[in-house]
């Protein structure tokens, strides 16, 4: 992977023309999740600071309890006024209804996932997704997802490590081929969520390299990695030489979110000012998304960021 000092990325850039870019630096955008303003002044806080392009992701939880067109008009303003592309995702979007609210409301892009269901119902259904928000905006992204990766971006009491339903490549293949999609979320052995030990540092998630090179051949499309938190550092670069060019972290930030707010709230029980109390929650969880944008560009990170997050 090369060191990126030189992305030459604009704010006029689209999304499609940046994770070209960062495919050709050997690189991947980090997709960081969002369900209030003190994440999404984190994330975009990080871009400024590493003038790396980011992706803004909110699932539909996420999107109800910001409202997605105020999502959206938020990431519009931020973007306008910094120097770095910062584009929105509605991630794992579970209908054709959220689907077209998100493209309607203006997102960049939608993560349409109907993983859950048998192959050829998820074929049929994606496919009718991509075309009816394309006929919105032709210039929305589209992702798909095969295989299963796990639900929720939460702290489980164990890793939910199941093999069982891995993509394969004729699989990546079919599924680009009959639905249209521009971006592939595969099983590759990424899991949702952390285990406690991933939040104390003690164990670290592990990929399928060669899954994802195999499948990077048969999709010939752009790669999501789901499940990004906790996964082991030199499995990530491996992973974006081998083909992944967006990699999704959520739990991570959520851990940091609420220990800083936890350590922020006893610092002094008097404190009622939300701009007070709130600043050190965007400075924690900013540094934690630095971390992995760095590590995304192949940039040396500071070991005591990532990895330590309990
Ligand atoms: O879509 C969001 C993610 O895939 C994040 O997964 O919570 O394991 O980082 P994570
Ligand atoms: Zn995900």
């Amino acid at each position: 992977m090369t060191a990126i000092g030189n992305l030459r990325s604009t704010n006029k850039d689209t999304l499609r023309e940046v994770l070209t870019r960062v495919q050709a630096e050997g690189a991947a955008l980090g997709h960081f999740n969002v369900a209030d303003h003190v994440l999404l002044k984190a994330v975009i806080a990080a871009a400024s600071e590493t003038k790396l392009p980011v992706f803004v992701g909110a699932s539909e939880g996420e999107r109800e309890f910001f409202g997605p067109s105020q999502l959206a008009a938020l990431v519009k303003s931020l973007r306008q006024e910094s120097d770095v592309p910062a584009f929105l995702n509605a991630d794992h979007t579970h209908s054709l209804a959220k689907a077209i609210e998100a493209a309607n409301a203006g997102f960049d892009s939608v993560g349409v996932d109907f993983s859950a269901l048998p192959f050829d119902e998820n074929v049929a259904q994606t496919k009718a997704t991509v075309q009816a928000i394309k006929a919105i905006n032709p210039a929305i992204l589209a992702e798909g997802e095969i295989g299963d990766i796990g639900t929720g971006s939460e702290i489980h009491e164990s890793a939910q490590a199941d093999f069982s339903k891995l993509t394969t490549p004729e699989e990546a293949r079919q599924f680009v081929e009959a639905t249209g999609i521009d971006i592939l979320a595969p099983s590759v052995g990424n899991r949702h969520g952390m285990a406690k030990s991933m939040v104390q540092g003690k164990t670290k998630k592990h990929l399928d390299i060669e899954r994802i090179a195999q499948i990077k051949q048969a999709a010939g499309t752009f790669l999501t990695l789901h499940g990004g938190s906790g996964t082991d550092d030199e499995h990530f670069r491996r992973a974006i030489s081998s083909g992944i060019n967006i990699i999704h972290i959520n739990t991570e930030l959520r851990v940091a979110w609420r220990e800083s707010l936890a350590e922020s709230l006893a610092r002094d029980s008097n404190e009622v000012v939300p701009y007070k109390i709130l600043r050190p929650v965007v400075e924690s969880v900013k540094q934690v998304v630095i971390a992995r944008l760095k590590l995304f560009h192949g940039q040396a990170v500071s070991p005591e960021v990532v990895g330590t997050l309990a």
